[in-house]
């Protein structure tokens, strides 16, 4: 888990554009955690109060535009806190992306102390997130905030 948060520093630091070093992270990401099988991160439209789908790795997903409140995502971007549902058929207020998914971990984004996006991770496991997982990606969450 040390190691990726170095890869991620690494990448940070890359001189690349924004959005390449936010694809190389989801990348990292689904490549070094067994069960992350699609890593992408939801970036919040203010006005809108919307998120819209911004790098991902994984299956392509019609959820490009998710209000705020509706699903996982949603619910993160109004309560700011991490959610994690160890089993996705268990919950009502859920955006199914493929069937093959059974749960997921969606950890805010914060600038300047406000939510500006999330990162998304869904894993074809059943009940595969823990603590370790909160940790390492709410740590990521704030190495990777200056690339918003
Ligand atoms: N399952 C999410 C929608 C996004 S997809 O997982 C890529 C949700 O309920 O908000």
């Amino acid at each position: 888990m040390e190691t990726i948060r170095i890869k991620v520093e690494n990448i940070v630091s890359q001189k690349t554009s924004d959005t390449e070093k936010l694809h190389s992270i989801c990348k990292l990401l689904k490549y070094e955690v067994e069960h992350y099988d699609w890593v992408g991160f939801y970036i919040l439209d203010k006005e809108a109060n919307v998120l819209y789908l911004g790098p991902y790795s994984g299956k392509a997903t019609d959820h490009t535009l998710i209000p705020v409140g509706k699903g996982v995502c949603g619910q993160v971007a109004q309560n700011k806190e991490t959610m994690i549902v160890q089993d996705v058929s268990k919950i009502q207020n859920y955006i199914a992306c493929s069937m093959e998914v059974q749960s997921e971990i969606v950890v805010p984004v914060f600038k300047n102390g406000e939510f500006i996006a999330e990162i998304d991770i869904d894993s074809h496991a059943y009940a595969p997130f823990g603590e370790k997982d909160k940790k390492l990606l709410e740590e990521i969450a704030q190495q990777i905030s200056c690339l918003f």
